[in-house]
């Protein structure tokens, strides 16, 4: 699986619409592919026809299991485009430093649930968020 990160500090420069565009290109052409909310706006989520303020479980899971491989799957949902799957976000996500920015071992989560799907498809894209910090 090739993984993008479709990443920029700026908001609204068109990252989301990057991710799904090219995710919906190359699953017309037959790929197996994955689209990942990081945002918790989720506006890649509701792009998707998923509500982010009560979607559950989320990527939130994925970072409250630490990326644990079993936590992946239950998170995973197909879309109306045949080949396209997402791990939607929830605004949750929001809370994540708050929540758990100090446990050890969340550098790697995104890495990590990655693989634990890498055999289920021939591309992701991961949507980040803006830099708020920047
Ligand atoms: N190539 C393009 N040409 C014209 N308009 C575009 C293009 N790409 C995106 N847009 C429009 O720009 C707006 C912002 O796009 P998008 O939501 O993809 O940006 P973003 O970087 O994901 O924003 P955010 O930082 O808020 O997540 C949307 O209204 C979208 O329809
Ligand atoms: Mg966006």
């Amino acid at each position: 699986m090739k993984v993008w990160a479709v990443a920029n500090q700026k908001g609204g420069v068109g990252k989301t619409t990057t991710a799904v565009s090219l995710a919906g290109l190359l699953s017309n052409r037959g790929r197996r592919v994955l689209v990942v909310d990081l945002d918790p706006h989720g506006s890649l989520t509701s792009y998707f026809g998923l509500d982010p303020e009560s979607i559950e479980p989320s990527v939130y899971d994925l970072f409250k299991n630490r990326g644990d491989r079993d936590a992946v799957l239950p998170v995973l949902r197909e879309t109306n485009i045949e080949g396209l799957s997402v791990l939607p976000a929830s605004t949750a996500l929001a809370t994540l430093d708050r929540q758990l920015g100090t446990r050890s071992g969340m550098g790697l989560v995104v890495q990590r649930s990655m693989a634990a799907v890498a055999d289920r498809f021939d591309y992701a894209f991961i949507d980040c968020p803006r830099c708020w910090g920047c």
